[in-house]
């Protein structure tokens, strides 16, 4: 099908291509550049580190000719850069979103190479925020760039949003949305922070999960006890935790927080085809994860086991001595943290307070609970692969890869997603470069470069089909 876009755009798009292929090796260069910063917003000793990496970026986007702003948050800055406007001009407008913030790196062991030391080995590049996200957005900007470079018409106006706390769960941005609503409304978000099965099957993400999360502090005795005089008479907070812990999921995988289904969509029989015929296989999930062999809930196949079911995880659990040798304890603290991931139509308010109201009453009166929730906490996200944007970045793919694209839906969360949806009142396109062994959140963590190039020449593309849907809203 000959979109109207590509009867227009064949030569301008001939040179924002040919832009792309002669500038690979500053993309590269600039991707290393941007992978040295150590943006990981999760702890504060690195406050400095993620402030420096926002103003690196706010510069670059300068530097390619972006009107670009940093907004001071209540937490890290959030990087806002506009192509320029033309007076009077009324055009689409769609926004890009991406995150410059990283998943802290430990275990530094298990790194080859060390996380902000960025190294290319058979084809990718090694470093943490490789994949998720810097090397996602970079391929964004790389494509304005060959945009405003060659002075070529986007056909469009773009924000990018690029924020600095997605890894701790955006919290900060649900009131940034709402006090800049008016200049944010778009016709639709891309969001490049997600992934494909293979680079022969390019796809667009068309439902994520969502997700809460809390940790919990059990305390008993004043102080860790000698477990021999004590042991017997005074409560284990540690055991306490596990049996509470242990008691929220069963041995088949189903989550026993009474009302914690309630709300979750049955599956359609098509929706069930389709993911069945998505991502990858049980053999190939079980070697992906190192794992002896798969788990999951009755009645589900892996693939929608971990994007269509709602889980509880235990994240971190500690307490008691774990030094060398032992130590005859009862310890005075034991501690967790969990997550759970939801799925239509469950809302983050009502599994977490079904979470918190069940672990209170399954606590024991020997220790002292304390539950701290973790701000933010994000909505599922489902939406047609059917609509005119869908179908636009779909042409956009298969012009890129040169492969017919798929449809997935994926298990992990992007929590700007689902405000787009409830401030904003906007679509959300995903669609992502990552690869199933690209180590996002673990040691290794890499980009494929070929994805990133591709990925660059799908954005390229996406514009021109975009803009061809014309102002909608
Ligand atoms: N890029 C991921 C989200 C993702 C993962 C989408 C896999 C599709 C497939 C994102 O950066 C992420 O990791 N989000 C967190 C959010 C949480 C910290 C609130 C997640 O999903 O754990
Ligand atoms: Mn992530």
């Amino acid at each position: 099908m000959t979109s109207i876009a590509q009867t227009w755009m064949v030569i301008p798009m001939d040179a924002v291509l040919s832009y792309l292929k002669r500038n690979e090796g500053r993309f590269l260069a600039r991707l290393r550049e941007y992978l040295r910063f150590q943006s990981i917003s999760a702890q504060s000793e690195h406050r400095a580190d993620v402030r420096r990496c926002a103003a690196w970026l706010a510069r670059h986007c300068r530097e390619i000719g972006l009107e670009t702003e940093m907004h001071a948050t209540a937490g890290h800055p959030i990087v806002l850069a506009r192509t320029p406007r033309r007076p009077g001009a009324k055009r689409p407008h769609y926004l890009v979103y991406g995150h410059y913030d990283v998943q802290p790196p430990e275990p530094f062991e298990l790194w080859d190479s060390p996380p902000f030391e960025p190294a290319i080995r058979r084809g990718r590049i090694f470093a943490r925020g490789a994949t998720d996200n810097k090397g996602q957005h970079l391929a964004h900007l790389n494509a304005v760039e060959a945009y405003l470079k060659t002075g070529t018409d986007l056909l469009c106006d773009l924000t990018f949003l690029i924020e600095g706390e997605e890894e701790v769960g955006s919290a900060n941005v649900g009131p940034f949305l709402r006090k800049h609503r008016e200049a944010l409304r778009c016709q639709a978000a891309v969001i490049s922070d997600s992934g494909m099965p293979s680079l022969k099957q390019p796809a667009l993400t068309y439902g994520l999960r969502g997700g809460i999360g809390m940790e919990i502090v059990l305390r008993g005795p004043a102080r860790d006890l000698h477990s021999g005089t004590f042991g017997g008479a005074i409560d284990n907070p540690a055991m306490v935790l596990c049996q509470m812990l242990a008691s929220l999921r069963d041995a088949k995988g189903r989550i026993r927080v009474p009302g914690f289904y309630e709300e979750v969509a049955p599956l359609s029989p098509s929706e069930r085809r389709r993911l069945s015929g998505g991502s990858f296989s049980g053999r190939e999930l079980q070697k992906l994860a190192g794992v002896p062999r798969l788990f999951g809930e009755a009645g589900y196949t892996p693939g929608e086991q971990c994007s269509a079911r709602p889980t509880l995880e235990i994240n971190g659990l500690t307490g008691g001595y774990q030094g060398e040798g032992g130590k005859t304890i009862i310890p005075a603290w034991a501690r967790a943290k969990i997550t759970c991931r939801l799925v239509p139509n469950q809302t983050p308010e009502r599994i977490r307070s079904l979470v918190i109201r069940h672990l209170e009453r399954i606590c024991p009166r020997t220790v002292e609970m304390q539950i701290t929730p973790r701000r933010g906490g994000s909505g599922p996200y489902l939406m047609s692969p059917e609509s005119a944007e869908a179908q636009a970045a779909l042409r956009a793919l298969r012009a890129s890869f040169g492969r017919a694209p798929v449809l997935i839906r994926e298990g992990g969360s992007i929590p700007i997603v689902s405000q787009f949806k409830s401030i904003l009142n906007m679509d959300t396109l995903l669609v992502g470069f990552g690869l199933p062994d690209d180590r996002a959140h673990s040691p290794n963590e890499n980009l494929s470069l070929a994805a990133y190039r591709l990925g660059s020449r799908f954005c390229a593309r996406l514009w021109p089909e975009l803009a061809a849907l014309g102002k909608r809203r």
